[in-house]
């Protein structure tokens, strides 16, 4: 049975950004897989303290909300990540989660210092990205601000769904939503696919 988690960065249940992520799980489900959603703000996580512990077999030094997510990343086939665009990046319970997956990945140098990534977590996951904003129109810095954190689980972003004009009524939502929900559907088509080839 296929897996795909979503994380809703919103501290806002029932607004937009919770909306499209649900609106891709429910195609995910339509479509045969198992989901689970997470509303980020509702679990208890310390901010990263750059301990560089690296503590083994456990991912980090601290045992709270985070231990549910490193369990999830090991075990999920899809994860599919909705923010609002704050500050014109992600939201601070986005990257509260994404910096705590810094020690997911371990730093090897070579003789001459170059730098190998270890990965800790090696199941692939394919993934949705939902970045919602109001007048914001620049989704590259947020997608920078994601972009290590998917190498560092594993994660490849197959699908990104951005929303503008997220506070005012005359916006596209219905559409969105439709377009959400179909890529939920593709989604798990394309990790069925990606797990009968390899
Ligand atoms: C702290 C904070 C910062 C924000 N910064 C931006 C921003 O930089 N650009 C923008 O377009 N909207 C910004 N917004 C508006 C939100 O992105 C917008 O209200 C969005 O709909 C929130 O997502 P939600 O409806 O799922 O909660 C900000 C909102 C908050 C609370």
């Amino acid at each position: 049975m296929i897996r795909i988690l979503g994380l809703i960065g919103s501290p806002r249940k029932g607004k937009n950004t919770d909306q499209l992520v649900q609106a891709v799980l429910t195609g995910a489900e339509d479509a045969g897989a198992k989901v689970t959603k997470i509303y980020l703000n509702d679990l208890k996580i310390k901010p990263c303290q750059a301990c560089q512990k690296h503590p083994y077999p456990k991912y980090c030094i601290y045992n709270d909300g985070m231990n549910k997510l490193y369990k999830l990343f090991e075990q999920v086939d899809g994860i599919v990540l909705g923010t609002p665009a704050y500050y014109e990046t992600i939201s601070s319970q986005a990257k509260l989660m994404i910096d705590r997956c810094n020690c997911l990945s371990l730093i090897k140098r070579d003789r001459q210092g170059k730098p190998k990534f270890i990965r800790r977590i090696n199941k692939p996951k394919l993934g949705v990205f939902v970045w919602v904003s109001d007048c914001s129109r620049d989704i590259k810095p947020a997608l920078a601000s994601i972009r290590f954190w998917c190498q560092d689980i594993n994660l490849n972003m197959v699908k990104t769904i951005k929303m503008f004009h997220s506070d005012r009524k005359d916006n596209n939502k219905q559409e969105l939503i439709k377009q959400a929900y179909q890529s939920g559907i593709a989604l798990v088509k394309k990790i069925r696919t990606d797990q009968n080839t390899n």
